[in-house]
């Protein structure tokens, strides 16, 4: 499947992470249909892309996108609660939550489900990509790869390709340039047996555990490892305070 021939996304998982990307995929004028497995979370779903903080209304009023823009961008965003719904989708973007073995059953019943030229993308926080694809037939292992995008995914441009050793160059070609669409910063980073984490989230485990060791060692306070990050390094919000995650919003 080429980048050109890509005409609607599918996005398994609404919530904190497919409200998102379907956001930022349908101000790239990408018709999107958000699956979930209920009405109630449709609706926090669409709540949360045309009025959150982070969400459509908000970027016309801070001047960020236009009111048409965002008027076309809402007629790009369908929303099903029908796994089928996802048949005629080129690309899956899969964010329901971080549990490798519910990852891994959908994941098959939609390999069943999608035409044999799809493309899944998992947008893990960090399971080994390969081990999500386990059980998708073998043809379908050569379109599957990971796209981690970073929470508020509106707000935050990071986008980690992961390529496993079947991932196809068309399907890591066609997936970069769905992302570069939606101005997304690309980072590749090879498929890893048996770690977590990808780049980003490694690193910041990494930094976390020392400042756990700085705070449990009473040199200093989470607080005041919080502020000399935040002042310091000019990150968002440090390791202590509030902070997003799976699940959760900023
Ligand atoms: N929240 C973050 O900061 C963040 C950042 C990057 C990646 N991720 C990853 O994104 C994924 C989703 O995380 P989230 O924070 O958006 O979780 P979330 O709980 O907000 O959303 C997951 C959604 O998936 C739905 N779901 C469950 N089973 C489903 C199915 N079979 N079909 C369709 N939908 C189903 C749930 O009802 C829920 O609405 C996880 O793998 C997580 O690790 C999260």
């Amino acid at each position: 499947m080429k980048l050109e021939d890509v005409r609607k996304v599918g996005i398994l998982g609404g919530g904190v992470m497919g409200g998102g990307i379907a956001q930022i995929l349908a101000v790239s004028g990408m018709p999107v249909i958000v699956r979930d497995i209920n009405d109630e979370l449709i609706d926090a779903t669409r709540e949360a892309v045309f009025e959150s903080k982070w969400g459509l209304k908000r970027a016309v009023e801070i001047g960020k996108l236009s009111f048409d823009d965002a008027r076309a961008a809402i007629e790009l965003i369908a929303f099903t609660t029908e796994i089928e719904d996802l048949a005629d989708c080129d690309v899956i973007i899969e964010a329901i939550p971080e549990k490798l073995e519910l990852k891994q059953t959908v994941m098959a019943e939609l390999d069943g489900i999608l035409k044999p030229e799809a493309i899944i993308a998992s947008n893990t926080s960090g399971f080994v990509i390969a081990d999500i694809a386990r059980d998708v037939s073998d043809s379908r292992k050569a379109l599957f790869a990971g796209m981690h995008f970073s929470n508020p995914v509106p707000r935050m441009r990071m986008c980690e390709i992961v390529y496993t050793p079947e991932s196809s160059e068309e399907t890591i070609d066609t997936i970069r340039g769905l992302a570069e669409q939606t101005d997304r910063v690309i980072s590749m980073v090879k498929d890893a047996p048996e770690t977590y984490g990808f780049l980003l989230n490694r690193i910041f485990a990494a930094a976390k555990r020392e400042a756990d060791g700085i705070v449990a060692a009473g040199i200093a306070t989470e607080e005041d490892v919080d502020k000399a990050m935040v002042s310091g390094r000019n990150w968002p919000a440090g390791f202590y305070g509030s902070r997003g995650g799976i699940g959760k919003q900023w």
